[in-house]
């Protein structure tokens, strides 16, 4: 039987640092307003960089960490609700950009911050089926382009950046032992991002209607709610399709929007501070980028090694949530 091992990880984070000072200067708010209510302290903001440029950054590190050559990824898979065309995909821009080969698969995956958990499940499909061998999956997003930055209540929990991770179609214990996907579209409005549309000519009033705002919006009390709810049964069933125990699992790698969503799911698993990932407070929420880019920190930082067993869960607009166990 076929698993999709990770070969190596990597990431990326533009190098402008917002921090909550910084943000008290544009909208009534307070360091301390920010830090009880959400663990960030500061975010990282792309400014004269695009998201193309992010995941391959991050994604030409994974490739170096892997020892795996462009020449050999056949799928490009990457997570994202940000990017800079409509089309091309940033999947196609990043295997120009890295020089992967012509003829390799590449398509984007929209499922906002459950992206890079939604990328890496379309890529396991394909690695254990033998669809392909060598797989790139990126998780990235660039919100400072989607906040309204004079709306408070939204524009301090967001960040940009990126993280990818290679995979390979390998036989044995290791690798992806479960990968979940889920959505309910009846609750598309908790969370969601219009985008600028054109008008055409064929419009009544085409000149004078109101365009409704492209911004993000968020009820954020109710997602917080359904926030906890929701990862704490894609926690269980990722569990239960992996054949683990709750004893088992070294360390809990969960999509970082808010310090109190992660610590309801690390009370439900008993876990101690060394069994969760957390870097929230220095890059707030990125969206796809977010499970990636701690993923890839804790690797580079020691704290997953051979045969550890690794549980991601994700929550995003959509509403869409996931969760993968992986056996390093
Ligand atoms: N600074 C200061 N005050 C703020 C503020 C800010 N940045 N944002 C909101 N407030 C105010 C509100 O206006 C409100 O004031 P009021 O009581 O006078 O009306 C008060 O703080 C409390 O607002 P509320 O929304 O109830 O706070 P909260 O404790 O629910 O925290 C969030 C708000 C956004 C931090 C929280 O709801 C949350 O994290 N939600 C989930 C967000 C999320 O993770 N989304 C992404 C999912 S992928």
């Amino acid at each position: 039987m076929l698993r999709a091992k990770i070969l190596g990880t990597g990431s990326y984070a533009p190098q402008k640092v917002i921090t909550n000072r910084d943000l008290a200067g544009i909208v009534e708010t307070s360091d301390e307003w920010i830090t009880s209510r959400t663990g960030i302290r500061e975010r990282r903001v792309a400014v004269n960089e695009t998201t193309t440029e992010m995941a391959s950054k991050a994604g030409k590190a994974a490739l170096k960490a892997a020892g795996v050559s462009p020449k050999d990824i056949d799928l490009i898979v990457v997570g994202t609700v940000t990017p800079e065309f409509t089309f091309p995909s940033t999947a196609c821009f990043v295997q120009s950009t890295l020089g992967i080969k012509p003829g390799a698969a590449a398509f984007d995956v929209s499922a906002a911050c459950s992206g890079f958990l939604y990328a890496l499940d379309a890529a396991e499909k394909y690695l254990k089926t033998g669809a392909a061998k060598k797989a790139l999956v990126i998780g990235v997003d660039a919100f400072s382009r989607l906040m309204d930055w004079t709306d408070r209540t939204t524009c301090v929990l967001f960040g940009d950046g990126a993280g990818a991770v290679v995979l390979s179609a390998e036989k044995g214990a290791k690798g992806i032992l479960s990968s979940n996907v889920h959505s309910d579209g009846r609750r598309w409005e908790m969370l969601y991002a219009r985008g600028v549309s054109q008008k055409n000519p064929f419009e009544d009033n085409p000149h004078d209607a109101p365009r409704p705002s492209p911004h993000l919006k968020m009820q954020g009390n109710e997602t917080f709610k359904i926030a906890v709810r929701t990862m704490g049964s894609a926690i269980n069933e990722a569990i239960e399709n992996s054949g683990i125990k709750p004893d088992d699992i070294t360390l809990l790698i969960p999509h970082q929007a808010n310090e109190r969503i992660i610590n309801a799911a690390k009370d439900r698993l008993k876990l101690n501070d060394e069994r969760v990932y957390t870097n929230l407070d220095r890059f707030g929420n990125t969206s796809a980028g977010s499970i990636p880019l701690a993923l890839d920190e804790a690797v580079r930082g020691g704290r997953i090694k051979d045969n550890d067993i690794v549980l991601f869960v994700a929550f995003g607009g959509g509403l869409t949530w996931a969760s993968a166990v992986v056996r390093w």
